[in-house]
C-alpha cells in the first residue's frame, strides 16, 4: 500500500507492505538508523518518535497508521545548530552508550514544550517509559532540565 509519511518535516511516500512497523519504516525504507529498537516489545523506549508532538514507540505502531501524520525523529533535532537538548546531554553527561538517547532527548523534547520548568518527579514520569542501562538516569533528568532553562534563556 502507499503511505505518505511527514518525517522531520518532509514528506515521504512509499509503497510499503501493510505490516511494516513505523521504526522498520524510518530505519529501512528512509535509511535514518537514529531511531534505534531495544526489545521490539514497547518495553524499552529506543524507538521513541514524536507523532503529531507526542511521544510514541515506533516499534508498537504501522507505518500505515502514520498515513497523513508528522513524524520527528532524532534526525530532525538539529535545525542548523544542535539542539538545546542535544547541547546539554553533552554538557551534563546525559549519556553513556547513548542508546536510549535519542529517545530520552525526544521525550524531553515534548515534555519541555508543555512544561519548560520540569521538576525532578515530572521529568522520571515522563521518561518512566524509557530505559537506559548505563546513566542511573540523574543526569538525564539533569539535562532535560538544562535544556528547558537554556530554552527559557535562563
Ligand atoms: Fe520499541 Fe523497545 S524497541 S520499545
Ligand atoms: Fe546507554 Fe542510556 S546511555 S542505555
Amino acid at each position: 500500500m502507499k503511505v505518505t509519511v511527514t518525517i522531520n518535516g518532509t514528506a515521504q511516500t512509499a509503497d510499503i507492505e501493510p505490516r511494516k512497523l513505523l521504526v522498520d519504516f524510518i530505519r529501512t525504507e528512509l535509511g535514518m538508523t537514529g531511531t534505534h529498537i531495544g526489545c521490539d516489545t514497547t518495553s524499552c523506549g529506543a524507538c521513541t518518535v514524536l507523532l503529531d508532538g507526542t511521544p510514541i514507540k515506533s516499534c508498537t505502531m504501522f507505518a500505515a497508521s502514520a498515513d497523513g501524520h508528522e513524524v520527528q525523529t532524532v534526525e530532525g533535532l538539529k535545525n542548523g545548530e544542535l539542539h538545546p537538548l542535544q547541547v546539554s546531554f553533552k554538557q551534563n553527561h546525559g549519556l553513556q552508550c547513548g542508546f536510549c538517547t535519542p529517545g530520552m532527548m525526544l521525550v524531553g523534547k515534548a515534555l519541555l514544550e508543555s512544561n519548560p520548568s520540569p521538576t525532578d518527579d515530572e521529568v522520571r514520569w515522563a521518561i518512566s517509559g524509557n530505559l537506559c542501562r548505563c546513566t542511573g538516569y540523574t543526569n538525564i533528568v539533569k539535562s532535560i532540565q538544562a535544556a528547558g532553562a537554556a530554552i527559557e534563556g535562563n
